[in-house]
């Protein structure tokens, strides 16, 4: 299916004020399609790659005008590094440029950074830049932004598990008192919300590992725009589609 182009239209407008009044608080995506974005504009994948970052910048500004607090975006999962190095390179670098050129606005507009992921697999400089980034805007509040770097569910799952049973085997935690709360607060999202709501691109229809704890009653809606084209008439679209939705948590209706 073709993707759709940026630009507001004014099904997306009236869209935007349809949702206004009931934003998810936390909406995570899955950025994907920016290869096949390259592909079908004849360019190299960074390119695709490159439209991706600039379609985080306008995600960002769009996510605050429609009040969303916490936005999360899949940027690097644990299997990339498994991309041909050129690419892993390719991203690795967007990301330096994107930690050194745009944190200072982010914070200006009240964005605070937060990252999740296995950062260390990181080159020095980018971890120093990682902990500057989060340090530097830590006094924001207006939209909390968190990046999924190196980042796989399983694997973040897996941790906390390791660090409940080395806390058990030491004798600070009884085994009997883990529950969902506790074990959540584990997480490498401890301080955050859980997603109401996770947005793939591309058209593919799958978590790909993300989130997968924190998933479980989040509205998943899938859309057939690649991810650089993704824009501000998708955010009022997929706005108007969560406050579409009856949310139960398991519950029946009254
Ligand atoms: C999926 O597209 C996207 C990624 C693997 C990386 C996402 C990265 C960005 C949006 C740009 C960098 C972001 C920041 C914050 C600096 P794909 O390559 O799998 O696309 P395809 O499925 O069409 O091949």
């Amino acid at each position: 299916m073709p993707a759709r182009t940026e630009a507001a239209s004014p099904a997306g407008e009236v869209a935007e004020r349809a949702a206004a009044d009931t934003p998810p608080c936390h909406v995570a995506i899955i950025m994907d399609g920016n290869g096949r974005w390259a592909a079908a504009h004849g360019l190299p994948r960074v390119a695709g790659h490159r439209a991706g970052a600039q379609a985080v910048r306008r995600t960002v500004e769009t996510a605050i005008r429609h009040g969303v607090s916490w936005i999360t975006l899949y940027a690097f999962s644990s299997e990339n590094w498994r991309r041909p190095a050129g690419e892993v390179l390719d991203l690795t670098g967007l990301l330096r440029h994107y930690l050194r050129n745009e944190v200072r606005e982010l914070k200006g507009e009240g964005v605070r950074l937060r990252f999740i992921g296995d950062r260390d697999r990181f080159e020095p400089d980018i971890v120093a830049d990682l902990a500057h980034a989060e340090a530097d805007t830590a006094g924001n509040s207006r939209l909390n932004l968190t990046l999924a770097l190196s980042y796989g569910g399983r694997a973040e799952i897996a941790a906390a598990a390791r660090t409940a049973a080395r806390a058990a085997l030491q004798g600070r935690l009884d085994p009997e008192t883990i529950d969902e709360a506790s074990f959540s607060g584990l997480l490498s999202t401890a301080a955050m919300p859980d997603p109401d709501l996770i947005i793939r691109t591309s058209g593919e229809q799958r978590l790909s590992n993300f989130l997968l704890w924190q998933s479980a009653y989040a509205e998943l809606l899938f859309l057939d725009v690649l991810w650089p084209d993704f824009g501000p008439a998708h955010f009022a679209e997929a706005m108007a589609e969560y406050a579409r939705r009856e949310r139960r948590f398991g519950a029946r209706p009254a």
